[in-house]
């Protein structure tokens, strides 16, 4: 019986994660970076997959620049709707089963409490609108089979993130500051990977699942625990504290973002029994793990 995993978007935050810790559990897993499929390339997306064995295709490659996809709106539903299209096309085709990551910014935000898996998507960027039509597109190519997996957050050793630049601000400067009237829910990627791994093979469950650690937290509160917990690792902070800032106050930010985007993760528990630990706990057992803390990221 085949066995075998392929991981697009292989180089990046989730997509090294899965790989490495899936491979350490004993699975058949290859990673794909972009030199081995560049999902741009939407004509030649099924020549290459067609020449490819494989049981499970995790798709984890997008384009993830929330900023970047208002101002190149043609290359964020190539690489975040049309591509994933295809790859549940190609594996509707081959009899292998689809995981598309998709994302909390496919809300509006203006919920209060945490969103499940039957709330209306609404949109209020290009990015959260591109990626709504990639889970549409997955979702209708693999005919209800596939699982469209939407994470929040994510932070983990294969690439910085939040948790890394503001332990790695604190470090450096007197004053930090992060955003106190945004709320989702980290989601760390070691936890992700094992999380996930049931349904790749013996839970067969299809359309969306919400997946991160459990709780949620604003930005401010994010960052806040982060410090905690390098301060307690003995890191040598200059800064202690968190100032809080608003939205509106960050004049950077191109693309609009959801003020609330709280995942329930019931669904999860339901079809697995596995109930995601507390993202404090996530957050203080990677900052442990880093060991040096903020090293350079
Ligand atoms: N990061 C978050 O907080 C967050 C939150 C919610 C949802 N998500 C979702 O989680 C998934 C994984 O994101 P991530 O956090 O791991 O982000 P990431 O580190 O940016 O990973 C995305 C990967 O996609 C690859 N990619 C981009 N364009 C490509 C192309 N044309 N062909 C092939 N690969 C391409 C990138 O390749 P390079 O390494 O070459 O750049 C990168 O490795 C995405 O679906 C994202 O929408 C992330």
């Amino acid at each position: 019986m085949k066995s075998r995993i392929i991981v697009t978007g292989a180089n990046g935050r989730l997509g090294a994660a899965l790989v490495r810790e899936w491979r350490a559990a004993g699975l058949e897993v290859t990673g794909f970076g972009r030199n081995e499929l560049d999902i741009s390339k939407g004509d030649a997306i099924a020549a290459r997959l067609d020449a490819e064995d494989f049981a499970v295709l995790v798709n984890c490659a997008a384009q993830t620049n929330v900023d970047r996809c208002e101002t190149e709106q043609e290359e964020a539903f190539e690489l975040n709707a049309a591509a994933p299209t295809i790859l549940a096309d190609v594996c509707n085709r081959k009899g292998a089963r689809m995981i598309h990551i998709s994302t909390d910014y496919v809300f509006d935000g203006a919920k209060e409490g945490a969103y499940t898996e039957e709330d209306a998507a609404l949109p209020i960027s290009i990015y959260g609108a591109s990626k709504r039509a990639g889970e549409s597109g997955v979702l209708t190519a693999s005919e209800g089979r596939g699982l469209v997996v939407r994470v929040s957050w994510v932070f983990g050793p294969d690439r910085p993130s939040f948790v890394d630049q503001i332990v790695k601000n604190a470090l450096e400067k007197e004053e930090v500051a992060a955003i106190a009237d945004k709320i989702a829910v980290p989601t760390y990627t070691l936890d992700a990977a094992r999380l996930l791994k049931p349904f790749l093979f013996e839970n067969e469950a299809g359309g969306i699942l919400h997946l991160c650690n459990g709780g949620s937290c604003t930005w401010q509160e994010y960052g806040q625990w982060a410090l905690d917990c390098a301060a307690a690792a003995g890191a040598p902070l200059k800064a202690r504290t968190v100032a809080p800032l608003r939205m509106a106050d960050l004049k950077a930010f191109i693309a609009k973002r959801p003020p609330n985007t709280a995942m329930s993760t019931a669904r999860l528990t339901s079809l697995t029994g596995q109930t995601p630990r507390d993202w404090r706990e996530a957050v203080s057992e990677y900052l442990g793990r880093q060991c040096v803390v903020g090293s350079g990221q």
